[in-house]
């Protein structure tokens, strides 16, 4: 694994923005699909605006790319203003010109009863693009990746889960009380983050110090989602000095 640390989130940002946007410039040049698996929350919102920055600016095209969201709570409409569909519309995908056939999320609308076929369905598309060439992650301050909360086994595909209340209570502040936050989502499995071709996870802020030291010191186990990461080959964990804090 890769540690790189940046003095301020934006720096951060606009490193991984550009690696990003190298990522979709080369799969162009070869003539090829380019694949991104997505997240969103507060840590990816600066790198969004930079690449939406750069498609203004330097003419970045997002025509050959096609995207995989790593996951979206349960039920959700997409209308919803909490909902990962609009964040990814309102904060990325209105602002660019990708193709919106070559978007993919968890269906927050879909019927239970068809949740499982739906999310074997996530993984075949997946694997019909060819993988995932580079994903992005945050990280949650129980240590999920994705909604992988601690006991996701490594085997884990894309599934139906319970949040942690640690990651419920962390979510009040977009959803006015707890009582408004979902119980449940749909996302992305271990196994499936840890097939992607490249991985950047990224942390800003005193308040993920402790789980990034964790992430980094304990054995690799499901307790800590993220610390499957390190057995990753093209891994790089990108910080603010302030997420660093602990692992200086
Ligand atoms: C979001 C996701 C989550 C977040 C994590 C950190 O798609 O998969 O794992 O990355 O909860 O959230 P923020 O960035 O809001 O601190």
């Amino acid at each position: 694994t890769r540690i790189l640390i940046f003095p301020l989130l934006d720096d951060g940002s606009r490193y991984v923005a550009e690696q990003i946007a190298t990522t979709i410039r080369s799969r162009q040049a070869n003539g090829n699909y380019c694949v991104l698996g997505l997240a969103t929350g507060a840590t990816p919102k600066k790198i969004y605006a930079h690449l939406i920055a750069m498609h203004r600016n330097e003419g970045l095209s997002f025509r050959n790319v096609v995207t995989f969201n790593l996951d979206e709570y349960f039920p959700m409409r997409p209308e919803h203003q909490q909902s990962y569909a609009r964040f990814m519309r309102d904060n990325l995908f209105n602002h660019i010109d990708i193709d919106f056939k070559n978007v993919h999320m968890p269906n927050g609308t879909i019927d239970a009863i068809h949740v499982h076929d739906f999310c074997q369905r996530y993984e075949q598309q997946i694997v019909s693009w060819g993988g995932i060439d580079l994903q992005i992650l945050g990280i949650g301050r129980t240590g999920h990746i994705g909604f992988n909360e601690p006991g996701s086994p490594s085997d884990s595909e894309t599934r139906l889960v319970s949040l942690d209340p640690i990651t419920r209570k962390d979510a009040v502040p977009g959803f006015g009380c707890l009582e408004a936050v979902p119980t449940h989502a749909l996302t992305m499995g271990i196994k499936t983050i840890m097939q992607a071709k490249r991985i950047i996870l990224m942390a800003w802020g005193v308040q993920k110090a402790p789980i990034v030291k964790r992430t980094l010191d304990c054995e690799i186990t499901e307790m800590v989602p993220a610390s499957f990461l390190r057995q990753h080959d093209a891994c790089s964990i990108v910080l603010d000095r302030l997420a660093a804090m602990q692992v200086l």
